[in-house]
């Protein structure tokens, strides 16, 4: 039986990899609430634990000995076991685990890849994780246990803590450092009964109880955890930030990344009679953002003002933990790139109805021009709706509201003109025309979109989408609109000024329309090679959402700085795009960094879709509906910059685009908008 195949493992699982399983929490999709420390020296403690049950360490209460130095082949166990060995002097298991807890995240998160290669766990975009569904066999027995390893785990320590048998080592343990984490009450209903056998469990194992007993000792010192916070957060000389050109041509993460070069990866910026802002820019708050960020950070206060603008409270943006979780796993269906691919056909039609309505010669203004044309296709795939007469009430009232009450920009009256009393109804016959269409008579044979998926967790779970949550969750999917069609107006610029570029795109754009419109699911990685890596250098050098906002609500230290409880944060998380020594020479557009063995956007540093657990749930959808764009562009049209002299400035709030003076002029007609030939005709 190829066991491989079917999802079945055949080894047996380490402590770390146990520990893991006994933390993760189904309904947040992370680990129970364990604060980072503990979590970080509880890990350490099951490595250790392990090379002491594979016979390489001895401990006891007093003393840790290497006893021998031979690789056992797991790369976290053989780390920790050198860094030991390789110590001439003899100390205790506490001194090693405070000593090695900073290695505790990598350890964490070779463990979570192995378990999702072994197809244990399944990892989420937005990092979380949860027990994958399949089968697995333990190698001493061969045979395949029901249920998940997951499951399997909890069973073992269900028996050892509420039943009278005599637990395994393994099992001692694993309670042991569990206990230490002080989570076996979240995971289990715990009555007195229990919480004594658990007292007389981590008294039988020496190895656990020392290893336990270092633990609880490392995780009650709060020094450890407070030891670098004395120095104070460099503040930004406001003359010197005004001078900066990206200042004026508007380039916010490029300005980011100037200034973290000058001041470092956090830094305040005072405006005056405005609350101190913090920023974290760089390379390694990025990953301290995407990993650690949902222990200390959270969404919901930045964003009350704003959702209640619409009359709503905890919509997807502004959750946090395990609502957040649960309502994201639950609108994933409805953002994701199979739900866009099956119905490819409808963004064909809708692109070449609208670019019907461009004529040789005209000059058009980009940002609205672009706006539209995803406007028209978004409107009817999520909502079944159109929307084109409203959008720009639609935009004007949301940008307005942005400015006001996130960005703080403007005072907030300025939402009460007249102009925007007006666009703030417009929302409102929005919602009339959804609901209209959205009937179960009208929706029957009709392929489900956004709308359905919003309006049937509302009908299933008014709790976690309340009726006063709907106006806003239906008028956000045209939001994914502003942002899709600035991310084509830039896509656009950028193949207009690179005419080499926009004949290589349009080679791959007829390649694959050549003998008729492909399937969604003939735009594969292959097949669109370069327009994939131009636009993945778009979204470097042009991201629309610069940066995301968060108010700290545990306090932590970041690159040796605190970040007190309360205070706001803003996480520049594309600042890295413009850093030299990531992305070299950032100013130049070189779609080969995307090639291996450059491969310069692996990992955290490339963040236009964001970071952690608010990751864009759109992006899968928002990349190919994109290339689709830009290769019907390319094929049907040439387009050129006009003015054609036009420098690229940006207007960057509340979120990236070109400037107003940014137009395109359609230079030429290629390919008849009804030449498209269906795939069999
Ligand atoms: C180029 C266009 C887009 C960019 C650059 C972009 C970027 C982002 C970023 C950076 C975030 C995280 C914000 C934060 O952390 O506070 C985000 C969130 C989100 N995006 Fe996008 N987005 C784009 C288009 C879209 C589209 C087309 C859709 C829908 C089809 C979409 C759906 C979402 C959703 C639902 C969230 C909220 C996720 C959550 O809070 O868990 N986005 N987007």
């Amino acid at each position: 039986m190829d066991t491989a195949a079917i999802g079945l493992t055949s080894r047996n699982l380490s402590l770390p990899e146990e520990l893991i399983l006994m933390l993760l929490s189904e309904k947040n999709g992370y680990f129970h609430q364990v604060p980072g420390w503990k979590l970080n020296c509880a890990m350490i403690g099951a490595v250790v634990a392990e090379l002491s049950l594979l016979s390489r360490i001895d401990t006891d209460l007093d003393s840790l000995l290497v006893i021998d130095r031979t690789k056992t082949g797991n790369h976290s166990l053989d780390f920790i076991l050198e860094q030991i060995a390789d110590d001439s002097v003899q100390r205790n298991t506490r001194y090693w685990i405070e000593r090695l807890a900073i290695h505790a995240e990598s350890i964490i998160d070779s463990t979570l890849d192995n378990l999702v290669e072994l197809r244990i766990l399944k990892h989420h975009n937005g990092g979380f994780w949860t027990l994958a569904r399949s089968e697995w066999i333990r190698e001493q027995d061969g045979a395949p246990e029901n249920g998940t390893a997951g499951h399997h785990i909890k069973t073992r320590i269900v028996n050892a803590i509420f039943t009278n048998t005599i637990p395994d080592p393994r099992d001692i343990i694993v309670v042991c450092l569990v206990n230490a984490c002080d989570v076996l009450r979240f995971i289990f209903d715990l009555d007195e009964n229990a919480e004594e056998r658990i007292k007389l469990i981590c008294k039988m194992d020496l190895i656990g109880r020392s290893i336990a007993t270092a633990v609880q000792h490392s995780i009650a010192n709060p020094l450890l955890r407070h030891s670098a916070l004395t120095n104070e957060i460099p503040r930004v000389s406001l003359r010197w930030l005004l001078l900066n050109p990206h200042v004026r041509d508007g380039n916010l993460p490029a300005l980011f990344a100037e200034i973290a070069e000058k001041y470092g990866p956090v830094f305040e910026i005072r405006r005056p009679f405005a609350d101190p802002m913090i920023f974290l820019a760089g390379p390694d708050t990025n990953r301290w953002a995407h990993r650690n960020g949902r222990m200390h950070l959270r969404s919901k206060d930045y964003f009350a003002d704003f959702e209640k603008i619409y009359g709503a409270s905890g919509v997807l943006p502004s959750l946090d933990g395990s609502d957040h979780f649960r309502l994201r796993r639950a609108m994933g269906p409805g953002y994701s790139r199979a739900r866009l691919s099956d119905q490819v056909d409808q963004v064909y039609n809708h692109a070449r109805k609208y670019m019907a309505g461009w004529s040789v010669g005209d000059t058009l203004p980009a940002t609205s021009l672009c706006r539209r044309m995803i406007n028209a296709q978004i409107s009817s795939l999520s909502l079944a709706v159109d929307s084109q007469d409203i959008i720009d009430d639609l935009i004007a009232y949301k940008e307005r509201a942005l400015k006001t009450h996130i960005i703080k920009a403007y005072p907030k009256f300025l939402l009460k003109t007249p102009g925007m009393k007006r666009r703030a109804k417009v929302v409102d016959t929005l919602l009339e025309r959804i609901q209209s269409v959205h009937t179960p008579a009208q929706r029957t044979g009709c392929p489900r979109n956004l709308a359905d998926e919003i309006l049937g967790l509302h009908a299933s779970d008014p709790q976690l989408v309340p009726e006063s949550n709907l106006r806003f969750a239906l008028s956000a999917a045209l939001i994914a609109s502003v942002y899709l069609g600035d991310a084509l107006s830039f896509a656009v610029y950028a193949m207009a000024s690179q005419p080499d570029l926009y004949d290589k795109i349009r080679s791959e754009a007829d390649a694959l329309f050549g003998n008729g419109d492909p399937h969604g699911d003939e735009f594969t990685e292959s097949a669109t090679d370069v327009t994939g890596r131009f636009l993945k250098e778009c979204l470097r050098m042009y991201p629309i959402v610069p940066m995301a906002l968060r108010d700290v609500m545990n306090s932590c230290v970041v690159e040796g700085f605190e970040l007190p409880v309360g205070s706001r944060v803003f996480i520049a998380q594309t600042a890295t795009h413009y850093m030299g020594d990531l992305f070299p020479d950032p100013h130049s557009f070189d779609i080969d960094r995307y090639l291996p063995p450059r491969n310069e956007h692996r990992g955290p540093v490339y963040a236009p879709y964001g970071l952690g657990t608010h990751t864009c749930l759109g992006h899968r959808w928002l990349e190919l509906q994109l290339c689709v764009n830009v290769m019907l562009i390319a094929r049907h049209f040439t387009i050129r910059v006009s003015p054609a002299n036009y420098k690229l400035r940006f207007d960057p709030l509340p979120s990236m685009k070109p400037s107003s003076k940014l137009k395109f002029h359609i230079a030429e007609q290629r390919i008849s908008l009804h030449d498209a030939k269906s795939p069999g005709t």
